[in-house]
């Protein structure tokens, strides 16, 4: 059997010279060829498509194997790279990476993909492959990247995938994967992308800690509960939003390497501490519809802050707008919308309109008194709102647009 596999590649080989030779080129010597059985996974991977969703122009319908994989040059084969082996060497190549086009293949991940050992990339977002991520997928131990982003999987993780001791990049984002988060996924002590995002895992987050090299966590919109766990302290991207999470945040307040945090909805509650909103690197906080009830400032005129959008709309937010929000330097987007917020409209919210902030939405609250000449001078350059509130706000200016709260609903709260 095996000989027999040895000379039908040979022939394959054979015939890919004859081709060359044909066409006109300059004949090469082939010293070596694609693995034979790589091939037949390459073969096995384009049967396991619809035929009907590979257009003409797609990098599948290249793999015609007429020619050898690794031989092929110009416009076949495209979306494999092979192994280049030494020069005096007849050892033959192999497929090290798989990266498909995202122009909607209809099919399968065919279990035969185990058997190409040598792979380090598989990548095969936006498109329509069903069923389960194969298990034979445990068997390629020298991946570094794995992205099946975009696509219509369903079942659950294999928790061979913690085998990957490699693995830098997971993406399986966009899929109908089910069941929960493996708690051993921190042997995968090489990543530094994860993201499980837009599934339907439930459970609650595993401690992530030691995913030491980890710069991006994406879990957002599944159906993961829970308090929050450690997670590593590298992070610069966490993306929790639209999950059923709870409980307080302070977890996040250790994340100093943190540019973008994503809490919105979830059921969090308790204060937004001052030490989240202070973070050092922090450009991106949201924690838009949630159950908070403060946020915590101070005077952060002396701090590197880099906060630019703040958003924390539809909580639970109490008492006055916080005055301290002007001292952060680089903020410009401010959204505390749909809360119950009372009291004045700061005069110093006014003076940063004229310079720094563009957009500020604080309609919906419970704010009342007049509203200073700054608003109405700065309202035509500002995104936002102050409607549904208990101002005198003259209906010309455009950022009272909507009206205010009826005088009964005022009455109530103050
Ligand atoms: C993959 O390897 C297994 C075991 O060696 C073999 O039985 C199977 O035929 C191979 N599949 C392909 C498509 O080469
Ligand atoms: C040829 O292969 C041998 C070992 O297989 C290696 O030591 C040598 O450097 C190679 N020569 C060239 C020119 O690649
Ligand atoms: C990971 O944990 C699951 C159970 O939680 C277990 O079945 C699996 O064997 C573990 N994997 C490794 C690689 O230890
Ligand atoms: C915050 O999150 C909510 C809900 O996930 C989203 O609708 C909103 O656009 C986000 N805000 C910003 C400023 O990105
Ligand atoms: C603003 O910050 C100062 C100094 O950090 C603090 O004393 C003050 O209470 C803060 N004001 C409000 C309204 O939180
Ligand atoms: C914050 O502190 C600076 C100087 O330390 C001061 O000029 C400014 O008025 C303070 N801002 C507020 C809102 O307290
Ligand atoms: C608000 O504006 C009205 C009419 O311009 C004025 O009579 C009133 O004194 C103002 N109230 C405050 C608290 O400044």
């Amino acid at each position: 059997m095996a000989r027999l596999l040895q000379y039908s590649s040979f022939s394959l080989c054979f015939h890919s010279i004859i081709v060359v030779t044909v066409l006109g080129s300059i004949p090469k010597l082939i010293l070596s060829s694609t693995l034979y059985s790589d091939i037949q996974v390459l073969r096995t991977l384009k049967r396991s498509v619809d035929p009907s969703s590979i257009s003409p122009t797609s990098y599948l319908t290249t793999w015609d194997f007429i020619v050898d994989p690794c031989e092929s040059t110009g416009k076949q084969f495209l979306g494999i790279v092979c192994s280049i082996p030494l020069d005096n060497t007849s050892a033959p190549s192999r497929i090290i990476a798989i990266d498909l086009d995202s122009v909607g293949y209809d099919g399968f991940l065919s279990p035969s993909i185990g058997n190409l050992t040598e792979l380090t990339t598989l990548s095969l977002n936006r498109n329509k492959f069903r069923r389960t991520i194969p298990e034979s997928i445990s068997n390629l131990k020298k991946l570094t990247r794995l992205s099946l982003a975009d696509n219509c999987l369903t079942g659950t993780i294999p928790t061979e995938i913690t085998l990957f001791k490699n693995l830098e990049y997971l993406d399986i984002s966009g899929n109908l994967l089910t069941g929960s988060i493996p708690t051993n996924i921190t042997r995968l002590r090489s990543l530094a992308y994860l993201s499980f995002s837009s599934n339907s895992f439930t459970g609650t987050i595993p401690d992530l800690a030691g995913l030491w090299q980890l710069e991006t966590l994406d879990l957002s919109s599944n159906q993961l509960f829970g308090n929050l766990p450690h997670f590593p302290t590298r992070l610069k991207t966490l993306l929790l939003n639209s999950n059923i999470l709870s409980g307080h945040i302070s977890r996040v307040k250790m994340l100093n390497d943190l540019r973008r945090l994503d809490l919105s909805d979830n059921r969090f509650s308790g204060h937004i501490s001052k030490d989240i909103v202070s973070l050092p690197r922090l450009v991106h906080l949201n924690v838009s519809m949630n159950r908070f009830t403060a946020i915590g400032t101070r005077n952060f005129s002396r701090e590197e802050t880099q906060l630019q959008v703040l958003d924390a709309e539809k909580n639970n937010l109490h008492g006055r707008l916080p005055i301290n929000l002007t001292t952060i330097q680089n903020l410009d987007t401010i959204n505390l919308a749909h809360n119950q917020l009372a009291g004045p409209l700061p005069r110093e919210y006014g003076k940063k309109l004229e310079n720094s902030w563009r957009v500020l939405y604080l309609d919906h609250n419970f704010l009342s008194g007049n509203v200073s000449q700054e608003f109405i001078v700065h309202a035509p350059r500002i995104e936002g709102s102050l409607s549904k509130n208990c101002l005198r706000c003259p209906m010309s200016t455009t950022l009272c647009r909507g009206g205010q709260r009826s005088a009964s609903e005022c009455i109530q709260v103050q």
